[in-house]
C-alpha cells in the first residue's frame, strides 16, 4: 500500500521564558511543588504581539525553508489548535495567505493534546493520494489562562509546530501505521466550558477572567492518560507486529514527567528511550509533539532506520499512537530551541 512520510520539519518556540519562580511571584505556589509534581522548570510565553497565527506562520516558514520548498507546491494547510486566532475564519486561511500558499485548501481541527496525531492521521490519509500537505500545531495556552488558578496555570506553555507530509518516496520520516480514538462520554472532565453555543459568556464571568478557565479534574485526567496511552501503544505494537524492545524511541505528548514515567513503567520501557522536554517547553498541546521531534533532530538523536512511537492523550477524551519508520533525517529548523 501507498505510504507518506514527514519531509520537513519547523518549530517555534516565543522567546519569553517564564520559570517557576517567576510564577511563584502571582500566585500561591513554588517552584519545587510544580517540579515534583509536573518536572516542569519554565515555559514559553508568547509575546504581546504574538498570535497563534503569527506563531504557526514562523513554524511553518521554517519547514519550507529549511527543505527549500516553496509554499505554492502545498495542497493543504490542516492547522490544529484549542487557542484559535479567531472564531471565524479558520486560523490556518490567515497563515495560508502569509505563506503566500496560493494554491491550498486551509481548516483548522481542534483535538486537545492528541489533535497533531488526529490531524496527521488525515494528512497520511491525503498525502497518500498525491498531495503535499503542510500540518501545524500551534497553541498560545498562556493567552487563555485563568492565572488565579493555581492547579492547572502552570502546566501550559506556548509554541508552534509544523510538518510537511508528502507522498513517500523513501525520504523522510514513513508514517507507518497509526491509531487515534475519542470517547465523548468523558467531556466533563478536561473543558474550558465558556464562549461557545452551550455556554455564552455572562459578564460577571469575564469580570473575573473565569471564562479562560480549564476546569481539569487532575487526577482523573492523569489516570485516564497513563492508561489509555500505554494500552493503544500496545494495541498499535500488536498491528505492525513489533516488539517493545524493537522501538528505539517513544515521543510522547509532553503533559507531565510523572506521567511520562508511569506509561513508560506500563510498558516495560527504559526512560531513556522517552524522549522529555517537558522541564523546558511544559504542555504545549498540539505543538508539544512537534517540538519534541524538532528537538531531538536538531540534537542528532535520531538515526536514520530508528522506529519511533509517539503517543498523547487530550481533552475529548482523544487519544491515540503512532509507529514512525526513519528513513533519512528530515531538514528540521527549530527557532527559539533551549540550547
Ligand atoms: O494533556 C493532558 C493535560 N492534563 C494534564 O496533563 C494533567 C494531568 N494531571 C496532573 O498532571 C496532576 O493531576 C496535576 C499536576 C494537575 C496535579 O497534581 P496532583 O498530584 O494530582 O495534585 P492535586 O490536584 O491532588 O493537589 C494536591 C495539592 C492540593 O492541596 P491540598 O488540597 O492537598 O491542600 C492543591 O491545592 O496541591 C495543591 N496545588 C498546588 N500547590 C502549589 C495544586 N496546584 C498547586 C500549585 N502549587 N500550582
Amino acid at each position: 500500500m501507498a505510504a507518506s512520510a514527514i519531509i520537513s520539519i519547523g518549530a517555534y518556540a516565543p522567546s519569553r521564558v517564564v520559570t517557576n519562580d517567576d510564577l511563584s511571584k502571582i500566585m500561591d505556589t513554588s517552584d519545587e511543588w510544580i517540579r515534583t509534581r509536573t518536572g516542569i522548570h519554565q515555559r514559553h510565553m508568547a509575546l504581546a504581539e504574538e498570535t497563534t497565527a503569527s506563531m504557526s506562520f514562523n513554524a511553518a516558514q521554517a519547514a519550507l525553508d529549511t527543505a527549500t520548498m516553496d509554499a505554492a507546491d502545498l495542497d493543504w494547510i490542516l492547522l490544529c489548535t484549542d487557542t484559535p486566532e479567531m472564531w471565524t475564519p479558520a486560523t490556518a486561511c490567515f497563515v495560508q495567505e502569509s505563506l503566500h500558499a496560493k494554491r491550498a485548501s486551509a481548516i483548522d481541527l481542534t483535538g486537545g493534546c492528541a489533535g497533531f496525531l488526529q490531524t496527521l492521521e488525515l494528512a497520511d490519509a491525503v498525502a497518500k493520494t498525491g498531495k503535499i500537505v503542510m500540518v501545524i500545531g500551534t497553541e498560545l495556552l498562556t493567552r487563555s489562562m485563568d492565572w488565579s488558578d493555581r492547579s492547572t496555570a502552570v502546566l501550559f506553555g506556548d509554541g508552534a509546530g509544523a510538518v510537511i507530509v508528502a507522498p513517500d518516496r523513501g525520504q523522510g520520516i514513513q508514517l507507518t501505521h497509526s491509531r487515534t480514538y475519542s470517547d465523548g462520554s468523558q467531556t466533563d472532565i478536561l473543558q474550558k466550558p465558556y464562549g461557545g453555543t452551550r455556554n455564552p459568556i455572562p459578564p460577571e464571568i469575564v469580570a473575573h477572567g473565569g471564562h479562560h478557565r480549564i476546569h481539569m479534574e487532575g487526577r482523573k485526567v492523569f489516570r485516564h492518560a497513563v492508561q489509555r496511552m500505554s494500552q493503544s501503544a500496545r494495541e498499535i505494537l500488536t498491528d505492525v507486529k513489533l516488539p517493545v524492545d524493537a522501538v528505539d524511541w517513544i515521543v510522547p505528548h509532553q503533559a507531565n514527567q510523572r506521567i511520562l514515567t508511569a506509561v513508560a513503567d506500563a510498558l516495560h520501557i527504559p526512560m531513556n528511550k522517552v524522549f522529555s522536554h517537558v522541564q523546558n517547553y511544559a504542555n504545549t498541546g498540539s505543538a508539544s509533539i512537534i517540538l519534541a521531534l524538532a528537538d531531538m533532530f536538531e540534537q542528532d538523536l535520531i538515526l536514520p532506520r530508528q522506529r519511533l512511537i509517539s503517543v498523547a492523550f487530550g481533552a475529548g477524551f482523544s487519544w491515540g499512537s503512532a509507529v514512525w519508520t526513519v528513513q533519512s533525517l528530515p531538514p528540521t529548523r527549530f527557532i527559539g530551541r533551549d540550547q
